[in-house]
């Protein structure tokens, strides 16, 4: 889609029309009810202006005694009838709409969980949330307002012309006037509005991601005093949307008083028309009335209607955007093979990772070879790649050559959900759920295990001396984040969570950076119990917890510079021995 020089109806519009259109399939029964509501609603505003000639000739001029009895219930039948089209339809419209704005935010929700990992990093958050708080919405209102002004206003019209007509196809003339006119404002209008609603959608992410990350940031903001900085950044956003709304406002603005300014010609002409010599003579007040109330009164859905493609252009926009999300490619899962319970055999052979959108490589071939049931720690200058390396174990990123092989297959041959039931992991920043203790432990497949599995993890993890403090225990809700712990306490959960899923593979980056060194100590133990039987990548900041491991590889720039067990390397007297001797001269000063 690329602004306003396209045709409004492209082959591609209408595509994105007819998916939606499939989404409100389900619903047809209910349409059909909204739709005799809207011709009672047309029809009944039509049935009110063709009695206004009998009303005016026979009730007031002629005196009619049974038109005089009955014009009164008429009126009240019409209405009524009007009434209960007005609410089926708008009820009726709303009903169908909510259920599609309900299912877009499913589906649009459903591809976010399934999407690559990769993906998360590509866009602002703030356009994920608004896509389903603000887009989806958009998307229903807009079509929902578009079908109801389409068919209410557009039967509408239709009624009032025929009651013209029927009434006076002479004064009926003084119409030419108006709708070669209000058909050009139509198409201005659109073109303009399909070029500004797609941009709005993009502003509505960035309000919402601006306002996220401040909050998220606030005491960032506080202690670095950034107050000014984020008004000044938000402000940016809101004037930017703002300018964008008041664009569109300008433009409907615009189309409606232009509109008016020709129907004031079409009345000029009908009463030209009407006080013609040769006509005035035979002209009924009545008749002139009725054609000009029905005029008065296709005005405003003439109005409507000019603007309806406005609300089409919003609709189709924000579902074209969804679309989008919901048609990308998911996580790829080639894989075919279900693995039971690996064997824990891990060989990185070549592997080589360049990140998206970075020109250099993260890992520019490492081999490594991770033997059942050992441990081997992973040490090296921040940025040497380390969590690069193991965030391929759960296939977060895909090395861009090289292969990794376990239990001797391709890796790429399992199916991604088999392998990551493999693997247990604490990483350095843990995020925990707005939930109880219990839940954050057992989370995802592990919800359903015994309370009793669930505290001798906690247990095992040395997090039931606080969990046992808090009021409720494990069962104590921890609020949004985890906001309520400590960055120990919480790594201690995600230890207890690794601890339950009791799986082959563990993987502890950085696991225990956010504990004191004696809390570390009394984990340790833990840890040393859990990595036994399985094959374990650890990667720790403190040598000392890492000395005992099987095998150690310092990393240096994406490469495996040096590998061999504690022993070996400071014998070696290589990059290992430097980084011992460093710490080991910190610690003495009593800084570790
Ligand atoms: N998601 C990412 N996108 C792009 N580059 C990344 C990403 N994660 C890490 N890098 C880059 O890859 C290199 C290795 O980072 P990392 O593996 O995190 O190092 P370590 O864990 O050893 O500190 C760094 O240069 C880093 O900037
Ligand atoms: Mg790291």
């Amino acid at each position: 889609m690329s602004g306003g020089r396209t045709a409004i109806w492209d082959a591609h519009t209408w595509a994105i029309y007819k998916r939606l259109l499939g989404y409100s399939k389900r619903y047809w029964a209910v349409g059909l009810v909204a739709l005799v509501g809207m011709i009672l609603d047309g029809g009944g505003l039509a049935a009110f202006t063709k009695l206004l000639k009998p009303m005016i000739d026979n009730l007031f001029v002629q005196k009619d005694p049974y038109l005089i009895f009955w014009m009164p219930i008429w009126i009240i039948g019409i209405f009524f009838l009007r009434s209960c089209g007005t609410f089926v339809s708008n009820y009726g419209m709303s009903y169908i709409g909510r259920h599609v704005v309900q299912t877009m935010q499913r589906d649009v929700f459903a591809s976010y969980l399934r999407l690559p990992a990769a993906y998360f990093g590509s866009e602002p958050s703030g356009q994920q949330i608004s896509r389903i708080t603000y887009t989806s919405e958009q998307v229903a209102s807009a079509s929902s307002d578009a079908a109801k002004i389409g068919v209410t206003d557009g039967l509408t019209v239709i009624f009032m012309f025929y009651v013209m007509l029927s009434t006076s196809a002479y004064l009926t003339l003084s119409l030419l006037v108006m709708v070669p006119a209000i058909a050009l404002i139509a198409t201005v209008v659109s073109r303009r509005y399909r070029q500004i609603s797609r941009r709005i959608q993009g502003t509505m992410g960035s309000v919402t991601g601006t306002v996220e990350e401040t909050v998220g940031a606030n005491r960032e903001v506080r202690i670095y005093g950034g107050q000014a900085h984020e008004a000044g950044r938000f402000d940016e956003v809101i004037t930017h949307t703002r300018r964008l709304n008041l664009k569109i406002a300008a433009t409907n603005a615009a189309s409606s008083s232009t509109i008016q300014l020709v129907a004031a010609f079409a009345l000029a002409v009908l009463v030209f028309l009407g006080t013609r010599p040769q006509v005035l003579n035979q002209m009924s007040p009545g008749v002139f009335f009725a054609v000009l109330t029905a005029m008065g009164t296709m005005l405003p859905s003439l109005k409507r209607l000019t603007n309806v493609q406005a609300n089409i252009q919003r609709g189709m926009s924000a579902a074209e955007d969804l679309f989008e999300i919901i048609d990308l490619p998911p996580e790829t899962d080639r894989g075919t093979r279900e693995l039971g319970r690996t064997s824990g055999d891990l060989r990185f052979e070549d592997v080589r990772l360049t990140y998206p959108r970075n020109e250099f490589e993260a890992l520019r071939g490492v081999d490594l070879h991770c033997a059942p049931g050992t441990v081997t720690a992973l040490v090296g200058r921040s940025g040497s790649g380390k969590s690069s390396l193991v965030s391929l174990l759960p296939r977060f990123n895909e090395p861009s050559g090289g292969r990794i092989v376990l239990d001797g297959e391709n890796y790429e041959d399992y199916t991604l959900a088999s392998l990551r039931r493999q693997i247990a992991w604490v990483g350095q920043s843990v995020v925990l759920f707005d939930d109880t203790v219990a839940n954050n432990i057992a989370y995802g497949e592990l919800a359903g295990a015994s309370e009793a599995d669930i505290v001798a993890a906690a247990e095992a993890a040395n997090a039931m001396e606080f969990i046992a403090r808090l009021p409720k225990g494990i069962h104590s809700h921890i609020g949004e984040s985890g906001n309520m712990l400590s960055g120990g306490q919480r790594q201690r959960i995600a230890i207890a969570r690794a601890i339950l899923k009791n799986a082959p593979i563990l993987v502890l980056d950085e696991a225990t950076s956010a504990l004191d060194t004696e809390s570390e100590r009394l984990i340790q133990q833990a840890l040393q119990q859990l990595m036994r039987h399985r094959t374990t990548l650890v990667i720790a900041h403190r040598l000392s917890t890492i000395e005992g491991a099987d095998q150690i590889a310092v990393m240096e720039q994406g490469r495996i510079v040096e590998r061999g067990s504690h022993a070996e390397l400071l014998v070696l007297g290589g990059h290992y021995a430097a980084l011992h001797r460093m710490q080991f001269h910190d610690a003495s000063l009593g800084s570790d």
